[in-house]
C-alpha cells in the first residue's frame, strides 16, 4: 500500500483549447496537510475536481488513496471527505437534521450513526446548537457543520476547497485547530486557501499560477530559501516574474 495519499504525474485538464491545469505533479504523504495556493482562476478547483473523481483528466495520471482517478472514480468518491467551495448545507434543516441526512447518504445506520454524529458535534463545538436551523448559524458555525458532514464516514483524506473564505479570524483559527487535530490522528488534508497564516500551518504548500505549479515546499524553508519576510512577498515576487500577470495588466488566459 502506498504511503502517498495523493500521487499525480503530469495531470492535465484542458477545456476546449484552454489549458487550465498543466502537467501537475503532486506527492502528498498520508497524514500531511497540503496547502494549494494561487490566485482565482488558477486551476485549483479544477485540480481538486479531478482528484475527487468528478472530472476526467485530459492527460497524465493520478492515484488518490491508491485508486486511479480515471479508472476508479467511484471508489475515490466513497473514500474521501469533500467540502466544495460553495458547500451544500440544507439551510432549512437543523444542525442535527443535516447530520442525519448526510449520515444516510454515507450509509451509516442506527447507534453507529448516532454515536458518530454526537462525536462530531462535540469535535466542532456545536453542542447546544443541535436543534438550531442551520440557515441561522453564522459563517464560522456553518462551515464547521459542513466539515462535520464531510467527516461522518471517517474519511482518510479530506479535500477542502476554500473552506474558510470570508470567515472571521477566530472561526478560522478554530477550524484550523480541528484540521490540525485530524492530521495528528492520521487524516490527510488537501486544502486551498488565500490566507497566508493558514498556509504557514501546512506541512507543504504548492503555489499554482494559471495551471502551472510555480513553487512547492515547506513554508518555512521556502521563506528562508528565497530570503523573503513571508509567503505573501514570495508569491508576489513569483507572479511579477511571469510574462502574463495581473500585476502588469497582462492576459490571464493561456491558449
Ligand atoms: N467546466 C469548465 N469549462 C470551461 N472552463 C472552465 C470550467 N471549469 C473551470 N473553467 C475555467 O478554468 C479556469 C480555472 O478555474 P478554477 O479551477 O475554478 O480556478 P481556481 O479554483 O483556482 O479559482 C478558469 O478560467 C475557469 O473559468
Ligand atoms: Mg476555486
Amino acid at each position: 500500500m502506498s504511503e502517498l495519499a495523493i500521487h499525480t504525474e503530469k495531470l492535465t485538464k484542458q477545456f476546449g483549447n484552454v489549458l487550465v491545469v498543466n502537467e501537475v505533479d503532486l506527492k502528498i504523504p498520508k497524514g500531511h496537510i497540503y496547502g494549494f495556493l494561487g490566485p482565482n482562476g488558477s486551476g485549483k478547483s479544477t485540480m481538486i475536481r479531478m482528484l475527487c473523481g468528478v472530472l476526467e483528466p485530459t492527460s497524465g495520471k493520478g492515484t488518490v488513496l491508491g485508486y486511479d482517478v480515471k479508472a476508479e472514480p467511484e471508489r475515490i468518491k466513497q473514500k474521501i471527505g469533500y467540502m466544495s467551495q460553495k458547500f451544500s448545507l440544507y439551510e432549512e434543516l437543523t444542525v442535527k437534521e443535516n447530520l442525519e441526512f448526510y449520515s444516510g447518504i454515507y450509509g451509516l445506520k442506527g447507534q453507529e450513526s448516532k454515536d458518530r454524529q454526537n462525536e462530531l458535534i462535540e469535535l466542532a463545538g456545536l453542542v447546544g446548537r443541535e436543534e438550531q436551523c442551520s440557515g441561522s448559524l453564522s459563517g464560522g458555525w456553518k462551515q464547521r457543520l459542513a466539515l462535520c458532514c464531510a467527516l461522518l464516514h471517517r474519511p482518510e483524506l479530506l479535500i477542502l476547497d476554500e473552506p474558510t473564505a470570508g470567515v472571521d479570524p477566530v472561526s478560522r483559527r478554530i477550524f484550523w485547530d480541528i484540521i490540525t487535530q485530524l492530521a495528528k490522528e492520521g487524516v490527510t488534508v488537501l486544502v486551498t486557501t488565500h490566507y497566508m497564516d493558514e498556509a504557514e500551518l501546512c506541512n507543504e504548500i504548492g503555489f499554482i499560477f494559471f495551471g502551472n505549479i510555480l513553487i512547492k515546499g515547506q513554508p518555512e524553508e521556502l521563506i528562508k530559501a528565497h530570503h523573503v519576510q513571508n509567503l505573501d512577498d514570495l508569491f508576489i515576487n513569483l507572479v511579477e516574474q511571469q510574462d502574463h500577470n495581473p500585476l502588469k495588466g497582462g492576459s490571464l488566459t493561456y491558449v
